[in-house]
């Protein structure tokens, strides 16, 4: 398992390159950890992808030797994957770029307000061909994973935790995050 950089791949894409403004949908930490300027956010929803823990964390969450597992994006047909969308101005992709440098890519996608309302925004996705993915595996192993991983952002059960506490605030159902948060909540709460 080993970590990946994609500042480099990220500076070179153009998406929105004379854009004043962008709106970034943010399905994971970008939901609840909001380390960055903004000047709108909306609760929003982009269509055909499922929040999964399948992205490997060697930077944030875990270690290169212990990395974690945090969520990104995996195309499924009849999926709808809810969260909050941020409008932002170009200059905040520097930042952005570094903090979501280990695997996930810019991707310019359909971001919807409502039924009738929907534009092209950015999203971080980290692909299954990344260094860092780590993939499927039963919602056991991926809490107990989380439920000992920690890192130089923080211990991996409060990225997890904080995401389905902000999800609940968004009424966002998510069944994945939900039976991972009570899994680690179970290891946690057996711990000495
Ligand atoms: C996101 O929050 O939109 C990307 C994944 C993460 O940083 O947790």
């Amino acid at each position: 398992m080993c970590s990946a950089n994609t500042i480099a791949e990220n500076q070179k894409n153009n998406h929105f390159a004379n854009a004043d403004r962008v709106w970034l949908f943010a399905y994971g930490s970008l939901i609840y950890k909001v380390d960055f300027p903004y000047l709108e956010r909306k609760p929003a929803y982009i269509q055909h992808y499922s929040r999964r823990f399948w992205q490997g964390s060697h930077d944030h969450r875990g270690t290169p030797d212990a990395p974690g597992r945090v969520v990104t994006l995996i195309q499924e047909q009849e999926a709808r994957c809810g969260g909050m969308a941020y409008c932002i101005t170009p200059e905040v992709f520097t930042h952005l770029d570094h903090r979501e440098k280990n695997g996930y890519l810019r991707v310019k996608l359909a971001v919807h307000f409502s039924p009738h309302e929907q534009l092209e925004g950015l999203v971080y996705i980290a692909p299954e061909h990344n260094s860092a993915f780590l993939g499927a595996a039963p919602i056991a192993q991926i809490a107990k994973q989380i439920a000992f991983s920690s890192g130089p952002s923080g211990r991996n059960s409060d990225y997890v935790l904080q995401l389905a506490s902000a999800l609940g605030e968004l009424e966002v159902q998510d069944e994945h995050v939900f039976a991972v948060a009570d899994q680690v909540r179970a290891y946690l709460d057996c711990e000495p």
